[in-house]
């Protein structure tokens, strides 16, 4: 079978380095792909929201199946049209990837269905916003209602940073046409937590649990990236907190979506804040992770592909997912400056230490080819991750693989897993 993956970063990379195991796959694409996925797959010169090429490469090429990555062509409805020319698609139609596109949408929905989460008010008025906050507890979180490279939620101490903060979202418009409106949300204190689960429109299997560091100082200081590094498992989703989840959110989210009319099928990444008072559901997301899916997707049993179909066929519920008893973690390799402004183009040595290595993988996000090099070509440029038999063991072996590769300006948090120690 032929498959097409649509995205550029480490979460396709890993996903294609998954695909590529199964033995029904006799040849993979990748738009647009970035040097480390081309090893694997023919990566063409089609960007993921370049909707009508896609369709037209797929259909040319008798794709089998279409897996999509990113959140932007799954919001954007890739997926619909993809479907409408006959091809078979992994990922959640319009109508359902909504549960990531609009903030304002996945609280309303979380609201009906009794479903955990921080208390909220939504505002397409930002003087009303304003209004509100000057009798809203401090600190408060704004968040833009739309699609913002995770960059679209400030959390504010006092009421004069809030009120500057509905004029960056709503009048600056600082994450575009994402901030029209705005939902206002109690800020809530405890340990994130993401857990990713394949869904076919009725039955959810969770995978394991993995955790991200999204600031992108040491010490969870500086700016939110798109995640600087994983681990997974995360040592603080204990059998309590999975009772918990499977009884009152993953079960009754999917549910929730098949009542509304708008059945998900697909990934649904489970942002969760552990609380004093329980899990509560800080974010939804309609894919995998990246780079949690760098973590999750090499302790997988399964084969990918199968899982994926039978989402797809609505089967899930004859799957028996497997994670292996051990633990991984990913450290991302960014360029100087990410992520507000870095310089590109760099190469990079060291690549080839990776090879034969079963247990260490270089997966890249920002790479390309260049006169025969592999050069640095966005923000975050490797995932690097290892495989241990424990977190700790995994987590030495991750930062003793970030020395085999070099490229000038390389960038990385040095405390990726510390929150293991204190487990
Ligand atoms: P989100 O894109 O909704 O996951 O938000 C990005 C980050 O902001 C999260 O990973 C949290 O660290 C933080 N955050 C979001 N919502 C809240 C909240 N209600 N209380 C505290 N922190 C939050
Ligand atoms: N690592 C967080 C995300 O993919 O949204």
């Amino acid at each position: 079978m032929k498959v097409l993956i649509v995205g550029s970063g480490g979460r396709e990379h890993a996903i294609a380095s998954r695909v590529v195991l199964n033995k029904d796959v006799e040849k993979i694409y990748c738009a647009p792909g970035n040097a480390g996925i081309a090893a694997l797959a023919e990566c063409v010169d089609i960007k993921a929201m370049e909707f009508e090429k896609i369709r037209d490469f797929a259909v040319s090429k008798e794709v089998d199946l279409v897996i999509i990555g990113m959140d932007d062509p799954l919001v954007g409805g890739l997926t619909d049209i993809l479907e409408e020319a006959g091809l078979r698609v992994f990922g959640p139609r319009k109508n359902a990837a909504i549960l990531e596109g609009s903030k304002a949408f996945s609280k309303d929905l979380m609201k009906k269905y009794n479903i955990p989460t921080a208390s909220y008010e939504t505002f397409d008025d930002p003087s009303a916003a304003v209004e509100y906050l000057k009798t809203a507890p401090m600190p408060t979180v704004l968040k833009a209602d739309g699609l913002a490279l995770g960059k679209g939620v400030l959390i504010c101490q006092t009421l004069e940073e809030a009120i500057e903060g509905v004029k960056t979202i709503m009048e600056d418009k600082a994450f575009g046409d994402a901030g029209n409106r705005l939902v206002v949300e109690e800020f809530m204190v405890g340990r994130e937590v993401s857990v990713l689960s394949f869904v076919d429109g009725k039955t959810i299997k969770t995978m394991t649990s993995a955790q991200d560091h999204k600031r992108a100082g040491d010490g969870d200081t500086g700016l939110n990236t798109g995640g600087m590094g994983t681990f997974s498992p995360s040592p603080f989703y204990t059998e309590e907190v999975d009772e918990f989840c499977k009884k009152y959110i993953y079960q009754a989210t999917v549910d929730a979506m098949a009542k509304e009319g708008r059945p998900f099928k697909g990934i649904i990444f489970f942002g969760l804040m552990l609380t004093k008072n329980g899990p509560r559901v800080l974010e939804y997301n309609a894919r995998f992770g990246d780079p949690e899916a760098q973590v999750v997707l090499p302790r997988m049993e399964n084969d990918l592909v199968e899982v994926m179909q039978a989402c797809i066929d609505g089967r899930l519920d004859t799957v028996d997912l497997k994670f292996s008893d051990n633990a991984a973690v990913c450290v991302v390799l960014a360029s100087g400056g990410y992520p507000v402004s870095y310089r590109k183009g760099y190469k990079i040595s060291g690549l080839d230490s990776f090879e034969g290595k079963n247990d260490y993988f270089c997966f890249h996000a920002g790479t390309a080819q260049k006169d025969g090099d592999i050069v640095t070509s966005g923000g975050r440029v490797l995932g690097i991750t290892a495989l241990g038999d424990d977190l700790k063991n995994a987590r030495a072996k991750a930062y003793e693989a970030c020395k085999w590769v070099e490229f000038t300006d390389m960038y990385k948090r040095n405390d990726i897993g510390k929150a293991i120690d204190e487990a």
